[in-house]
């Protein structure tokens, strides 16, 4: 794996220079003056992950002293506020870090190259942005992404609202793989001939960094359920047993009207927001389920305590809706992009970690991200005015493709009926054509890409740019 030589490091430098803004020396977590912003850092740590034993090289995010719970914190900003981080790099390679499914400036999207420098080790960025929008968002890094992300490098961002229902309980669940060996440390990140396929699947499922978490809520009450997949693989079907729930946001973005969940599939990269009636005698169990037919397995549990609140999901309150800009699909300009396997194997050149193989490629170029010499982008945008992106996956495997910066509202598919829904991630099925319209309203070079990480890095990536 090409990662960081002194060559690539002295070429990567002088592109840094052309950026240059919110470099500064790193100061400590426990060195830090009244009126700085927030830390927020990435180091190298040992944790148990796997229930038997510590595994070295973990990386994760923290914003203060490690305490007990060495996961990334759940970060908490506001909608309409400025949420502002200083993010300091402790780990021994660059990083950067994206703030996934956030409407905000490009200057602040995270990712090497395209929107900013590396961070080096010992480096600090600082991040401020103001989302527009409330609900369940993440931040991860954008470098070496498939072994940053694989080693434990993602946390759930959740943008409040203060007209934001209240609910009984709140539970956040991460739900995502680490490939670990018997001896409880990681083993290769992936394997060539499933990079190619579906990609290479984790040894160990953690929700919330355990292997089946459970949780206690009130009996009779309402609890609202952050999820979010940040596996950089695998696709979930949830489903809920012991009761019922809502579905109330799908990627951040509350649904135009709640569904029951029956099941509910949700890739790499994707959140899903429920409303969980808990049952009213104490001592129940809930279970939320991966059913996937290979796959099945308890995710996290929640266990239903003390006298019932006697709520109904009838009580659920909606969610404060998100102001979306409204395509003008009367006046749309089409985008062609397909997405295909490559014939092409050579290794390209990435100093933010290449996996050496391209397999995928979009509208024929292969593309792996975050490269010192980017492609030129997959179409230009007008601001203002409506895309729809016609994406059509010619390959056998399923693709959650991804957009920074906007948010497209899915318009058509030639397979399946689909909802109208506002979203930053689409998982398009094999042999399925969709049209998403997406207003560009917001200015700067957005990465596209599968989120499925092996895919996005043997590429599956591209980007827009708006002007
Ligand atoms: Cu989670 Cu390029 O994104
Ligand atoms: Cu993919």
């Amino acid at each position: 794996m090409a990662l960081l030589t002194r060559r690539n490091l002295l070429k990567a430098s002088a592109v840094a220079g052309a950026y240059g803004a919110g470099m500064t020396l790193a100061p400590r977590l426990s060195a830090l003056a009244a009126g700085d912003p927030a830390l927020l850092e990435a180091s190298i740590i040992e944790a148990m992950l796997d229930g038997k034993g510590k595994t070295r090289n973990v990386m994760t995010y923290a914003t203060g002293p490690l305490g007990a719970d060495p996961m990334p914190p759940v970060l908490r900003a506001r909608r309409g506020e400025t949420f502002a981080t200083r993010f300091v790099n402790r780990l021994d390679e660059p990083t950067t870090v994206h703030w996934h499914g956030l409407r905000i400036d490009n200057a602040m999207d995270g990712v090497p190259f395209i929107t900013q420098p590396y961070v080096y080790p010992g480096d600090s960025f600082d991040y401020a942005f103001t989302p527009p929008d409330a609900g369940t968002f993440w931040y991860h890094p954008h470098c070496n992404t498939l072994t940053q992300i694989g080693r434990g490098l993602a946390g759930m961002l959740i943008v409040e609202d203060p007209k934001d229902p209240v609910f009984d309980a709140e539970v956040a669940l991460t739900l995502r793989d680490f490939r670990l060996g018997g001896d409880s440390q990681f083993i290769d990140q992936f394997k060539a001939r499933d990079a190619a396929k579906s990609g290479t699947f984790g040894t160990v499922r953690t929700a919330n960094w355990q292997p089946s978490p459970s949780y206690d809520a009130p009996s009779g009450g309402l609890v609202r359920v952050r999820i979010l997949v940040a596996d950089v693989t695998r696709l979930y079907n949830l489903r809920l047993s012991g009761a019922e729930a809502l579905i109330v946001a799908i990627d951040g973005q509350p649904v135009p009207v709640t569904m029951p969940l029956d099941m509910a599939v949700v890739s790499p990269g994707q959140r899903l927001d429920l409303v969980v009636h808990m049952p009213d005698s104490e001592g129940q169990v809930v279970a939320l389920e991966d059913i996937r037919p290979s796959t099945p397995k308890t995710v996290a549990s929640f266990r239903s305590v003390g006298s019932s609140l006697k709520r109904s999901l009838g009580d659920v309150p909606p969610l404060a809706v998100n102001p979306a800009p409204e395509p003008d699909l009367s006046n749309a300009t089409q985008i062609p992009l397909v997405l295909s396997a490559t014939a092409e194997e050579a290794a390209k050149d990435s100093i933010c970690g290449s996996l050496g193989y391209s397999f995928w490629a979009i509208n024929k170029v292969p593309y792996p991200g975050d490269t010192p010499d980017p492609m030129a982008p997959l179409a230009e945008m007008k601001l203002g005015r409506t895309y729809l992106l016609n994406v059509e996956n010619v390959t056998p495997h399923a693709h959650p493709i991804h957009i920074h910066g906007v948010n497209f509202k899915a318009v058509a598919s030639s397979t399946r009926k689909i909802l109208p829904l506002v979203s930053d991630t689409y998982l398009i099925l094999p042999d399925e054509k969709v049209q998403l319209a997406v207003v560009a309203d917001n200015p700067g070079d957005w990465v596209f890409h599968c989120h499925i990480i092996e895919h996005q890095k043997t590429g599956m990536t591209g980007y827009v740019r708006i002007v």
